[in-house]
């Protein structure tokens, strides 16, 4: 039996070992995370590849371990590897593992980067003027045409955030295909592309309006590109712009979304 105090004792002892209970000491320490990518290129570069993206050992960036499961179990990889598929144990101190495991989450768990520079007050407020939360709910309220973005700093990188503003074309977000749907009579009506069968056809128009057609009436369904306008950014100084993508970046509210598409390790 364990007297309570010893028991006390051993329970800081194991949470002092995991770092509060199990969450990286070393996440979101810049300095840390400099050191953690020193042993990163010296260890771990040689196999995962310098950008984690793979070599002869898999890419880490669609890794469960490092993306999905609790910093404690990636802590554990590292600190004792995976016997038999030729993933070594890294020999060194707790402290220099967690910064491994923070330098890894920077740069393949979305919303584990260092934060974007930038004014995030200010941004809020070009998010307000700039007429992107029209489209766009962020802390709770805004319009629904485009995708919710509570979460988006979780689901992509900076750099694509920062791509789908200035070139909404380029990629667009999963189920928000845009249609035009166009008339015999040469009418026609757009929108992001809801649902559709082979009787029917939903769209949500730039006004946030739902609409339903019937196929029979001879209705062309046509794609179009995004129905986020082009060009909002060029209205934007650049340093607006930073401020704007600084803002995004702190929206990183738990999703669903982030949790498909893994590898099966
Ligand atoms: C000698 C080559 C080698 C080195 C060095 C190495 N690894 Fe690995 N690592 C592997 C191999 C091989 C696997 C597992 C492949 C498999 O499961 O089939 C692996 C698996 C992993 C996994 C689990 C991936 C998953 O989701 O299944 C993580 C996380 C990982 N390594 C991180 C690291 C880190 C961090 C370092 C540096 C401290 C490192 N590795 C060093 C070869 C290496
Ligand atoms: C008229 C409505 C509208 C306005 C205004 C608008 N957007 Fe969008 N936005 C959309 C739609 C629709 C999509 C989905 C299609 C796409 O990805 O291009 C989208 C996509 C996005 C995405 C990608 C989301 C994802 O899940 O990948 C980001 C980020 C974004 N918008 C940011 C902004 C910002 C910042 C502004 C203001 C500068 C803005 N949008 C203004 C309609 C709008």
């Amino acid at each position: 039996m364990l007297s309570k105090g010893a028991f006390g004792v051993l329970c800081s002892a194991i949470l002092a070992a995991q770092g509060r209970g199990g969450a990286n000491p070393a996440a979101g320490d810049r300095e840390a995370i400099t050191r953690g990518e020193k042993t990163y290129a010296q260890r771990c570069a040689g196999c995962h590849g310098r950008d984690g993206k793979g070599g002869e050992a898999p890419s880490l960036h669609k890794s469960r371990i490092v993306v999905l499961s609790p910093d404690q179990r990636f802590f554990q990889v590292v600190k004792e590897g995976l016997p038999g598929v030729g993933m070594p144990p890294l020999a060194g101190s707790d402290s220099m593992i967690w910064e491994v495991v923070a330098y890894v989450h920077s740069i393949a768990k979305p919303g584990m980067g260092l934060p974007v520079p930038g004014d995030p007050n200010a941004g809020r407020a070009v998010f307000q003027e700039a007429g992107c939360v029209r489209c766009h709910i962020v802390e709770g309220r805004g319009g629904v045409l485009g995708p919710d973005l509570a979460s988006i700093a979780r689901q992509s990188s900076s750099t694509a955030i920062r791509e789908s503003i200035t070139e909404p074309a380029v990629r667009v977000a999963p189920g928000y295909r845009a249609v035009a749907v166009e008339f015999a009579e040469g009418q026609a009506v757009e929108g992001v592309l809801k649902n559709e069968d082979n009787f029917s056809i939903q769209l949500m128009t730039s006004d946030g309006e739902l609409r339903a057609f019937a196929r029979a009436k001879g209705a062309a369904v046509r794609s179009r590109s995004s129905l986020m306008p082009a060009g909002l950014s060029n209205r934007l100084s650049s340093q607006q712009l930073q401020n704007l993508l600084a803002f995004l970046d702190r929206q990183r509210a738990p999703s669903a979304r982030s949790e498909t598409g893994f590898q099966n390790y």
